[in-house]
């Protein structure tokens, strides 16, 4: 069942996407080598808590921490734990928080310091796609041809592995609702999308194969090969000439640029 939204709820939406938005920007300003990821998940617990949010991922299906950070080769859904980040890092971060009873959920990766040319273009042409996929979000146009056009970019211009086990998905007063988004499809396949249809629109792409397989913690996705995968999130409700992007990267990306550990060489 979709549920559509009204202008109003959007608005609401629109707060808790950018307090996730936000939370964000604070990461990148801070990250460096030497942290670790359970200190960004701390961070990230405190800015929710002091803005009167509700960490959404703690406890979903049993979840046992409040972000999601995933490094170099884990997919999605990496525990935070105490390792030391290092120089040539991929750290995608993800994040999930329940302001006013509606859900925000987004991820950005970061890169720290030195990394190859191959890994730079990687979470480019990741960004990239997940704006690809965004144009497609307008009344009319089917959940397919957003698929299809994240899958084109990666997978036919570049040969990047889309990963097929995890999925795109509504998003409103819960974190998962209909319509899935896969980041994989046929165009014109799929529901036809209508005015206010908010959607989390999430391509994780690998540098190698596209085979993926869960850790035994139950819940740590990882490359079937150990390459690299990148994951951005953006939340977007659907209008009629073009999306509504209700979280906002400039202001991750502002803080990046200023953030002297992180790399941005390729925004
Ligand atoms: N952005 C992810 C998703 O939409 C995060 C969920 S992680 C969980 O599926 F911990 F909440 F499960
Ligand atoms: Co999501």
């Amino acid at each position: 069942m979709i549920f559509y939204k009204t202008d109003a709820e959007v608005a609401l939406m629109k707060e808790a996407a950018l307090l996730v938005s936000k939370t964000l920007a604070e990461v990148a300003k801070v990250l460096k080598p030497g942290m670790t990821t359970l200190d960004i998940d701390t961070l990230c617990a405190n800015y929710v808590k002091s803005h009167n949010a509700v960490l959404s991922f703690y406890k979903y299906h049993g979840y046992p921490h409040n972000i999601c950070a995933s490094v170099n080769d884990v997919v999605v859904h990496g525990f935070p734990n105490d390792v030391p980040l290092k120089n040539g890092d991929i750290v995608s971060i993800d994040l999930g928080v329940i302001l006013n009873g509606w859900h925000g959920d987004h991820a950005y990766t970061f890169i720290l310091g030195e990394v190859s040319e191959a890994l730079l273009q990687l979470v480019k042409v990741t960004k990239e796609s997940l704006y690809k996929g965004i144009e497609k979000a307008i009344i009319n146009n089917r959940v397919g041809d957003i698929s299809f056009a994240i899958q084109d970019h990666t997978e036919r211009k570049y040969g990047y592995g889309v990963v097929r086990e995890l999925v795109g998905h509504g998003l409103g007063r819960s974190l998962h609702e209909d319509p899935q988004v896969p980041n994989y499809g046929k165009r014109g396949s799929g529901s036809k999308m209508k005015e206010n249809l908010v959607l989390a629109i999430e391509p994780m792409i690998n540098l190698g194969t596209r085979d993926v397989f869960t850790d035994t913690d139950g819940w740590t996705v990882k490359t079937a090969d150990g390459k690299v995968s990148v994951h951005f999130e953006h939340d977007v409700c659907v209008k009629k000439n073009e999306a509504l992007i209700l979280s906002d990267f400039s202001i991750i990306e502002a803080a990046e640029k200023a953030n002297p550990h992180l790399n941005s060489s390729y925004c």
